[in-house]
């Protein structure tokens, strides 16, 4: 059924935008009523955020104070700063998220914290992230939703969705190219018109098109300027190409200027108290910035929070603190669906009963994986994975943190945990510590059943003991219940489903993002004060490979990665066969169906996500091998065979004109490739767009 729903999720989501519960215009009406009641004093305050999560209201026009709240995965407490929610769900990662390949999951992940945003008085939750997996050593990976812009959009568009649905006010972020944490202030993200459209805007555009209502701009300087005074960022990328309409916020503490922030096309500079508060009022007085550029900035805050209803009603709303419940429920479905199996001999699943010792060891058998930074969820009754294990297989677990040898080779079966600690403001290395590293190639060494778990939020490498392990479960940030969902995947209660929405390099020397480090420096390991930040020189990244991101790079170098994007395993196997289309030519006002046949050819019942490519024969440009442009994830009975349908779009067979400034699809020929990774085509088929 949960397919099913999906199905009907994503459908609703691209044919029906969002209806505020008070139009634009009649929003836009009231905002330049109040505005022509306000102070100049009253404006400047109203478009600098204060006590560092709120915007400021103004009680002597019914205006409330707004409380802003992080973030993707989940409400981030700050009791010093709101009481008004005791605890949240820590849900799993974003990237975990990503990895279920599930938009109507990804539809109750969002409307469940939004609703927790409701009884916590959140008007507007910081959240979903969605820059790209660029580089694999990030610490904010686990934030986005993986390196390709189609599903990136796809999975978007159902959380703005869903968070919107609850009356929250859901900011796409950080806008735009903020790929890496170093030294995140002084970065400058040297990026192509062609790759901003067709990699790094496509999520912020599907999720505009759902009807998102808040962009904030990112740290880092996109092409010589920071985003967040960046007028080319916002009034010709975001206002201008994107045609959004509504509230944009800097990110905290990213913005220098109080002249360019004004005329950049931004609203609202948060946390405040900085250069607006310091320098407008005196811009104004001397004449170097315009009146109506406070305007606008404060009709574009005022026009957002009408058009929500959030000056009509109390965000607050403690009914929905009794469906607590159902979103924990929902935290262990997407952990469930998350699950990447990447590698199984048979190991896999460890029955129950029956069979000797589990030996268990490792980073995170007593502290829960999860990443940090303004992102992090505390969440509550979270569950080890001692506390899982132990649940589900009892007295055949022992646990020992430094096994020997013996009683390594004793064992019947190894489950390893490893991982790493990623947090935004700084980014981690590819490769595991040297201690862990040498840990796992001995563990896995020692037992030819080796289990190896990986909790991290992007790929880490796995060269070195890949193929000696048993088998490697890829298992995210889990949140407070996922280890659950690890557990029963273990067991095989839950076969698994997920698929890489990331590629996993052997090296990092192999990634496209390799060597925006600059010379001579080594990453840092804790996160910098802000002065320390600031004192780092500017430094420029180059986005050289340019549209080829990840499986785009690979392919085209001929680089093969360690596991492929969209490479996911299950307890059962698939076969796809009978591959129809819809047409074999097709117009650039049609569309195109694409059929096959898939079918359960195993002894369990299972998921499977069908990935549908294009592959441009003789584009007129240089273009990636294939792009993602249609999947669908279908559950099938053991046996049981289903006709699966994806439909595409001219859309879906463009890219950016740069000559045209817009979206060109080239006529002839074109070849539709399906299956179930994208180094697993079975199926492909040729279609001509005339
Ligand atoms: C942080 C993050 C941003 C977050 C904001 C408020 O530094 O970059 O994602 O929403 O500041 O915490």
């Amino acid at each position: 059924m949960a397919i099913a729903f999906a199905a009907i999720a994503t459908t609703l989501a691209a044919a029906t935008p969002f209806q505020t519960p008070v139009s634009y215009e009649a929003a836009d009406a009231r905002a330049g009523a109040l505005l022509a009641q306000m102070t100049t004093a009253e404006k400047l305050q109203l478009i600098s955020g204060y006590n560092s999560f709120y915007i400021h209201g103004l009680p002597r026009l019914g205006i409330p104070d707004l409380y802003l709240s992080d973030a993707t995965q989940g409400v981030h407490l700050r009791k010093n700063l709101s009481q008004q929610l005791d605890k949240s769900v820590a849900f799993p990662c974003p990237l975990s998220l990503a990895a279920t390949w599930n938009p109507g999951l990804a539809y109750r992940y969002a409307h469940s914290i939004g609703e927790e945003c409701r009884a916590g008085n959140v008007a507007v939750l910081l959240g979903p992230g969605m820059d790209i997996y660029r580089v694999s050593q990030c610490g904010r990976n686990f934030e986005y939703f993986g390196e390709d812009p189609f599903l990136a959009a796809r999975m978007i568009e159902q959380y703005v969705r869903g968070v919107l649905d609850t009356g929250t006010i859901p900011t796409l972020k950080h806008f735009v190219a903020n790929d890496t944490d170093y030294f995140r202030r002084k970065s400058d993200s040297v990026v192509d018109e062609r790759t901003l459209h067709e990699i790094s805007l496509p999520a912020f555009k599907a999720g505009i098109d759902a009807g998102a209502m808040a962009v904030m701009t990112s740290y880092n300087q996109l092409n010589g300027e920071w985003c967040g005074q960046n007028p080319y960022v916002i009034t010709g990328l975001l206002r201008g190409s994107l045609g959004y309409k509504w509230l944009v916020m800097t990110d905290w503490t990213s913005v220098w200027d109080a002249k360019k922030i004004i005329e950049s096309g931004q609203d609202l500079e948060m946390p405040g108290k900085k250069f607006i508060a310091a320098d407008a009022q005196r811009l104004l007085d001397e004449g170097k910035v315009k009146i109506a550029d406070i305007d606008r900035m404060a009709r574009d805050i005022m026009r957002t929070c009408i058009a929500m209803g959030l000056y009509d009603r109390p965000v607050k709303d403690v009914h929905y603190l009794a469906n607590f419940p159902a979103h924990v429920q929902c935290a262990l479905d997407s952990a469930r669906e998350g699950i990447v199996l990447l590698k199984n001999n048979g190991v896999l699943p460890l029955a129950k009963q029956g069979g000797g010792k589990i030996l268990v060891s490792g980073l995170f058998v007593d502290q829960l994986a999860r990443g940090g930074g303004s992102a992090d969820v505390e969440g509550y009754d979270a569950l080890t994975l001692r506390q899982a294990l132990t649940a589900t297989y009892g007295d055949r677990v022992t646990f020992v943190a430094e096994p020997t040898d013996a009683e390594l080779k004793a064992a019947s079966a190894v489950l390893l945990s490893t991982g790493t600690f990623d947090s935004e403001g700084r980014d981690r290395p590819f490769a595991l510590p040297e201690a862990e590293e040498k840990r796992v190639q001995r563990i896995v060494s020692l037992n030819p059943r080796t289990v190896v778990i990986v909790n991290s939020g992007g790929g880490i490498q796995m060269t070195h003991w890949n193929d000696r392990a048993a088998a490697i479960v890829y298992a995210w940030f889990p949140g407070q219940i996922g280890n659950r969902a690890l557990a029963e995947v273990l067991c095989g209660d839950t076969n698994p489903s997920g698929k890489l929405p990331i590629t996993i390099e052997r090296r990092f020397e192999d990634a496209p993002g390799y060597g925006y480090i600059p010379a001579g420096e080594q990453l840092y390991t804790t996160r910098l004060q802000l002065e320390a930040e600031m004192a780092h020189p500017l430094f420029h990244i180059a986005y050289k490979e340019g549209v080829f991101v990840g499986y785009r790079w690979y392919e085209k170098k001929g680089i093969a990665p360690l596991y492929a994007f969209g490479t996911g395993l299950s307890y059962t196997t698939f076969d796809y066969k009978d591959l129809r289309l819809s047409a074999q030519a097709m117009t650039q006002a049609g569309q195109l169906d694409v059929h096959c046949t898939l079918s359960n050819t195993g002894r369990v019942a299972g998921a499977e996500i069908v990935q549908v490519y294009v592959h441009p024969v003789h584009a007129p440009i240089e273009r990636p091998e294939k792009e993602l442009k249609g999947f669908a994830k279908v559950t099938l009975a053991p046996g049981e065979s289903r006709d699966v349908t994806v439909t595409l779009a001219p859309r879906d067979f463009a890219y950016w004109d740069v000559g045209r400034h817009d979206w060109t699809v080239a006529p002839g020929e074109y070849e539709i490739l399906v299956g179930r990774a994208s180094d697993h085509i079975a199926l492909h088929a040729a279609v001509t767009m005339r």
